[in-house]
């Protein structure tokens, strides 16, 4: 199953969990809309044929849900009443934080084998280096950021513009050193004060900079707030932008396709070796397990190094 916010890569790891169970002689299914289908009993057949030609596919083939309904213990008596009716033996979830506590909920409540695998865009999660769909996102809106600069310079505009990540800020941090950001915001702890960004801007007015841009994560600032903000100390005229959902979709770069092969793959193995009530991340490319009591309690902490570089690089 897919699950919560879809994701760049999705698709791979939904044809990578499929192949090598089949591999293995294993029969399999797919669970459509995530824990609402789940709970609607709204299941798929999953073949090699069925995953053929999905690989390249943004989005997800099994589509997905944030569903209120699983988080009531009704719901989850259903989801089992369904998941029981097929004999599944063991589920694998494709999702993020929120698809997690419901795996485990399944696990705990139920004694359903259960193994997350991290699909989201934020790369939020402990216990993985990366999240499928996170490079490919952070692509999206770099791309969209040197389309921006375009603009900003062509104007000697600065541009302010907001990516996703309410808890999270790793995509505006890789984003911005990507693209070569002025500043950043992120949640986890605003990388420049407002008097230090704007001394900054002034010193990059001052020799001969054209235009500037600062990206904010959503959780930060929204981009009209912090427009609001600046606009009184207007170096540049301020222009704001949200990037948005843009950036949940499009074609799965290399690497996401690459790690999510790799996680699928690993969550078979585990489940087949009987290791499951678990994460299914990424240890330096290698697949690691970190069992839910674990993956569930920590937080994923942010590299203090980037934030580092995007510093010294941004002067
Ligand atoms: O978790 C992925 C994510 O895209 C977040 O970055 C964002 O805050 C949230 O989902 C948006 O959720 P929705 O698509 O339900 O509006």
């Amino acid at each position: 199953m897919t699950s919560g916010g879809d994701a760049p890569g999705m698709n791979a790891a939904i044809r990578a969990v499929t192949r090598t169970a089949i591999y293995n002689k294993l029969h399999i299914i797919g669970i459509k809309r995530g824990y609402a289908g789940l709970i609607e009993n709204e299941i798929e057949p999953l073949s090699l044929k069925r995953v053929g030609g999905i690989i390249n596919r943004g989005g997800t083939t099994l589509l997905t849900s944030r569903s209120k309904e699983f988080m009531t213990p009704e719901g989850r008596k259903k989801a089992y009443t369904n998941l029981k009716k097929h004999d599944i033996d063991g589920l694998i979830v494709i999702g993020g934080d929120g698809s997690m506590h419901g795996a485990n909920a399944l696990e705990t409540e139920f004694s359903v084998p259960t193994l997350t695998i991290p699909g989201t865009i934020d790369n939020d999660m402990y216990g993985s280096d990366y999240s499928i769909g996170f490079f490919t996102a952070v692509e999206t809106a770099m791309d969209a950021i040197d389309k921006i600069r375009d603009t900003a310079t062509s104007h000697e505009r600065l541009f302010v513009i907001e990516v996703m990540g309410h808890h999270c800020g790793n995509i505006a941090l890789i984003t911005s050193i990507a693209g070569g950001a002025e500043g950043v915001f992120i949640p986890e702890e605003k990388t420049f004060d407002l008097e230090t960004l704007l001394a900054l801007l002034q010193e990059g007015k001052n020799r001969g900079k054209l235009s500037s841009i600062v990206i904010t994560a959503e959780g930060a600032y929204k981009a009209a707030e912090l427009q609001d903000m600046l606009k009184d100390h207007a170096y540049f005229r301020v222009r704001a932008v949200t990037l948005g959902h843009v950036q949940r979709g499009g074609v799965p770069n290399a690497f996401d396709r690459l790690i999510a092969s790799i996680l699928g793959k690993a969550a078979v193995d585990y489940m087949i070796g009987g290791k499951h009530g678990g994460f299914v991340g990424l240890d330096k490319m290698n697949p690691i397990f970190t069992p839910y009591s674990e993956a569930l309690t920590h937080k994923k902490s942010i590299d203090e190094q980037l934030i580092a570089l995007q510093e010294i690089l941004a002067i």
